[in-house]
């Protein structure tokens, strides 16, 4: 994929450095420790996520060791750190709630996701959308699923015995089981295709919200920092947890819309296969780590609160920019 085209001082000098055409490291030691709108900073979030790039797909006529430069490593983990204080502050409310419920770590993370209310995006995805609306959301949701599972695979060195195996377990599920047609994020590239949407890598980045890439943003500070794989764990079982019923909302939308069966059969996958990832995620990866790793408990709440925090907020803010149309576009949309 290009680069995507900044949208600020921040972005667009780490654009200079990945296209060699600055040496500086970007001036990220200038930006507020603690930022309330670091989610909704469009220039921060874009050179965030440019960053975290250079370890999955990485960018056409960009020097692929940039992944390891120090100067840009320094900077990604100066944006991480006030990315993370931000989510500590955003969930500690949450957090501290269930961590001082009664019952096991699964209990305790059953009783989080169930608190926490989704948000509007699925109800509205199933009732009201236009198709233009759909589309929306596909391309918003593109950035991530396009590279579906990916960020999670990142954490599966860094445990081991029974949350390795039923985190690899989940992650053959994810990447189709042996069949290449079924990897997720093929079948996600084929729902796209099929309503005429561009399903290539990175198409829609210029697209993207500030809150899109910082949902990608979270999953990928998660699964890249080992320190964090009890938040990483936690935030892939919450989005587990929290896949299956907005699915099926979906799919009933879809259906609406009279929209391709490619299209239906995506969401369709993840109505079956997500009810059988939610106990695999919370039972036999969140709760066996954290028999092992007691420590890690409270990053596990902390992970699946913060996914579920963000995942809410970028889904009331694509649905506002929808029916209630501001000056001040939170997410990037062509209504
Ligand atoms: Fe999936
Ligand atoms: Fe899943």
């Amino acid at each position: 994929m290009q680069l995507p085209a900044p949208r600020g001082r921040l972005s667009q000098q780490v654009a200079h450095v990945l296209a060699g055409r600055a040496m500086e490291a970007p001036a990220v030691a200038t930006l507020p420790r603690q930022d309330e709108d670091l989610l909704v900073n469009e220039d921060v979030q874009l050179a965030l996520w440019m960053l975290f790039e250079l370890h999955y797909r990485g960018f056409e006529d960009v020097d692929p060791d940039l992944e390891w430069d120090p100067l840009l490593i320094h900077s990604r983990s100066m944006l991480e750190a006030n990315l993370e204080q931000t989510l500590r502050d955003l969930t500690a409310d949450d957090v501290r709630r269930a961590a001082s419920g009664t019952g096991d770590l699964p209990e305790q993370l059953t009783n989080l996701i169930d608190d926490l209310d989704g948000g509007p995006l699925a109800s509205h995805l199933q009732r009201h959308a236009t198709l233009a609306q759909f589309a929306d959301f596909m391309r918003q949701r593109s950035i991530y699923h396009l590279k579906e599972s990916d960020p999670q695979s990142f954490v599966l060195p860094r445990v081991d015995g029974p949350v390795k195996a039923a985190l690899a377990e989940l992650q053959y599920d994810e990447y189709g089981a042996g069949r290449p047609e079924l990897l997720h994020a093929s079948m996600f590239a084929e729902a796209m295709d099929a309503i005429g949407l561009d399903s290539t890598y990175g198409a829609h980045i210029d697209e993207a919200g500030a809150l899109t890439l910082a949902v990608n943003n979270v999953m990928s500070m998660f699964a890249l920092r080992r320190r964090l794989r009890g938040a990483a764990l936690g935030h892939l079982a919450a989005f587990e947890a929290t896949s299956s019923a907005p699915c099926r909302r979906i799919v009933s939308g879809v259906e609406r819309l009279g929209l391709p069966e490619a299209t239906r059969a995506y969401f369709d996958e993840h109505i079956e296969a997500d009810a059988v990832h939610e106990q695999l995620a919370i039972r036999n990866i969140c709760g066996v780590l954290v028999e092992g790793e007691p420590h890690l408990a409270e990053d596990v709440l902390f992970g699946a609160a913060s996914c579920l925090k963000v995942d809410e907020i970028a889904g009331t803010a694509l649905v506002d920019t929808w029916t209630r149309p501001s000056p001040q576009r939170l997410v990037g949309v062509n209504a």
